[in-house]
């Protein structure tokens, strides 16, 4: 498909081929009403672990939608976008310029791609590893503030999934923070999906002690980046402070 097209609000693909069926939950809802179920979601997490609503953030996944469709949330004031191809995000930075968003790489990182992520990103949630780390501070123009930076950690430890294996994290993070021109945030995780919530929560459990462990260990980090879609509710109450939402914002992704 044309990267172009990215610009464009298109039909996605599932509803283009099967007009009945494999629609998202909610298929004929305009952006406001999506955004507002989100942040109802989010608050009321918030209220049932006690937290307040200003704890949580809120992570756009725009990835594979239109620049059209996030500039109707930047209207309804979202501000920070998440995507996961280069390409596809510097044309829709390139559209959206006027209005002063905050974008967050979230895809996994090669290392010939990591100047043009530390020339445009605000922050960048999928480190993983120190050859990427060192290149994107080396490559982040001096006359920008530093990068944010998240670990990635493969939480259930899968051999094929990217991420920082779990007993690499500090290593990891000691060495971010010695790159002047980062600035180490937190951690991400995708853990794979489960569809009990005890599971959910088991695993977020998890990603939190390691958060925890960092801060022990003298990180001034503020941001754990879990929680998607469907176990968002589970993130909030196990500490998540960054929720990162696709489909439930904007419904199926158009792949
Ligand atoms: C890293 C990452 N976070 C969050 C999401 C959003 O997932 P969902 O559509 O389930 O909200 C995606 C979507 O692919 C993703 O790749």
């Amino acid at each position: 498909m044309s990267i172009l097209a990215y610009l464009e609000p298109r039909m996605p693909a599932a509803e283009a081929n099967h007009p009945e069926s494999d629609r998202a939950e909610h298929p004929t809802e305009n952006p406001a009403t999506r955004y507002h179920r989100v942040l109802g979601r989010i608050a009321a997490a918030c209220q049932a672990s006690g937290r307040g609503i200003d704890q949580v953030r809120l992570l756009a996944v725009s990835k594979t939608q239109p620049a059209s469709a996030i500039a109707a949330l930047a209207r309804l004031g979202q501000r920070e976008f998440g995507e996961n191809r280069l390409d596809e995000a510097q044309l829709k930075m390139d559209a959206l310029q006027t209005h002063s968003l905050t974008w967050h790489f979230i895809g996994p990182i090669q290392s010939n791609k990591t100047r043009p992520i530390a020339e445009r990103f605000d922050w960048v949630q999928s480190v993983d590893r120190p050859k990427i780390a060192r290149r994107l501070a080396e490559q982040r123009p001096g006359h920008l503030p530093p990068l944010n930076v998240l670990i990635q950690v493969n939480a259930d430890d899968e051999p094929q999934k990217a991420g920082c294996a779990p007993d690499q994290v500090e290593a990891l993070a000691a060495l971010i923070a010695g790159l002047a021109q980062l600035r180490l945030r937190g951690l991400m995780a995708i853990p794979a999906p489960r569809d009990d919530e005890s599971g959910q929560l088991a695993v977020f459990e998890r990603i939190h002690h390691w958060y925890q462990a960092l801060k022990a260990r003298g990180h001034d980090i503020d941001t754990l980046s879990i929680g998607m879609s469907g176990d968002l509710e589970a993130a909030v109450n196990s500490g998540s402070t960054m929720v990162r939402i696709g489909t439930a914002l904007f419904g199926e992704r158009l792949e």
